[in-house]
């Protein structure tokens, strides 16, 4: 029997699944975390017994000694691979046995980095080859994980993995996130990769093996890339010094703007979205204003009370009931 929990971003990345991750894999007997999309281009900020790591490929089961697998639908840089098992070995976390790979993920090459680095300026990508490695995929010229030597130790085929027979448990972690979505995201302003929970389910698993959906926001909007995405005013540069909304990949600033609720409608509903969690709600204490967008307009609010309720109510018309809407300050756990 195979179970998934599945997390998704509901907007632009960088919304915290690296937290949530870490909260459900300390919380429940998983037997796998799987990693469903993207490559190196992610970074996931988790905070472990008070250590702060920056994980790029490596879901965030290792930290519970959970098997963590990288699966069919990344891409993977071994070079940035090998350097992350190291980084975790320093840092304390024991790796050995517990990170895999799948056979048919694809490998992002020398070529494709330099590639991105070179033309991957209009989309404002973070040039970590994952474009040119998802299009040689696509085109059928790709370099599989498969046939790389020094992946070799890490392997695995993800169907034995799924359907061994043995009770499978699986919590599900993406990258990015539906803004970046390659075909609901805003084109081309998008990653290569399916973010959606289509996306998770390419890896292998079976539709009626979901059982919940974890979808999670920040309780305003952050974007890195090219497009301009940052309305005028001061208010969204004290957002983003007081989010510290930086890039744990590239370190470029984000882009910052309210929360917009049609957004998080669309993934709500694409994503079948059955818990929300609302990172970083402290960010907005601090700066001491409470609005939001919806249907193109700034709403604002007079308290913290007020933009919940109003956020609440309106998620209750999506089906989302209220004992299943977290929202969260940015070290807090859930
Ligand atoms: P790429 O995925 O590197 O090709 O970049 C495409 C777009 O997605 C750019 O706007 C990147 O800044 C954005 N992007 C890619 N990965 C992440 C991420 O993990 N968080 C936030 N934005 C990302
Ligand atoms: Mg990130």
């Amino acid at each position: 029997m195979i179970v998934a929990d599945v997390i998704v971003d509901l907007q632009y990345g960088d919304c915290g699944k690296g937290k949530v991750a870490h909260y459900l894999s300390n919380k429940n007997s998983y037997t796998h975390v799987l990693r469903y999309n993207g490559g190196c281009n992610a970074g996931h900020t988790i905070f472990h017994k008070g250590q702060k790591f920056i994980t790029h490929h490596i879901p965030a089961g290792v930290f519970f000694g959970i098997r963590s697998v990288i699966g069919a639908g990344c891409v993977l840089d071994p070079d940035q691979f090998v350097r992350e098992i190291k980084m975790l070995e320093d840092g304390g976390v024991r790796t050995k046995g517990k990170i895999f790979i799948a056979r048919n993920a694809h490998v992002i090459t020398d070529a494709h980095k330099a590639e991105d680095k070179k033309r991957g300026g209009k989309i404002g990508t973070t040039g970590r080859g994952n474009g040119p490695a998802y299009r040689d995929k696509y085109g059928r010229t790709g370099v599989r994980a498969e046939q790389i030597a020094r992946l070799k130790p890490y392997l695995v085929d993800l169907y034995r993995e799924w359907y061994s027979g043995k009770p499978v448990k699986i919590l599900a972690e993406g990258a990015q996130g539906f803004g970046l979505d390659i075909d609901w995201g805003d084109y081309p302003f998008v990653t290569s990769s399916h973010c959606t929970i289509a996306g998770a389910l390419l890896n292998g698993l079976p539709a009626n093996a979901v059982r919940h959906v974890w979808g999670v926001a920040k309780i305003y909007e952050t974007y890195v890339g090219s497009k301009k995405f940052q309305p005028k005013g001061t208010v969204f540069n004290r957002i983003g010094d007081i989010g510290e909304e930086f890039g744990s990949t590239t370190g470029r600033r984000r882009q910052c703007n309210w929360m917009d609720m049609q957004t998080l409608e669309r993934a709500i509903h694409i994503n079948g979205v059955t818990h929300l969690v609302f990172n970083k709600v402290d960010v907005l204490r601090e700066v001491g204003e409470w609005a939001l967008i919806d249907r193109k307009k700034v709403v604002r609010f007079k308290s913290e009370r007020e933009m919940k309720d109003f956020v609440i109510k309106r998620l209750a018309s999506l089906g989302l009931k209220r004992n299943r809407i977290y929202f969260s300050e940015s070290k807090e756990r859930i």
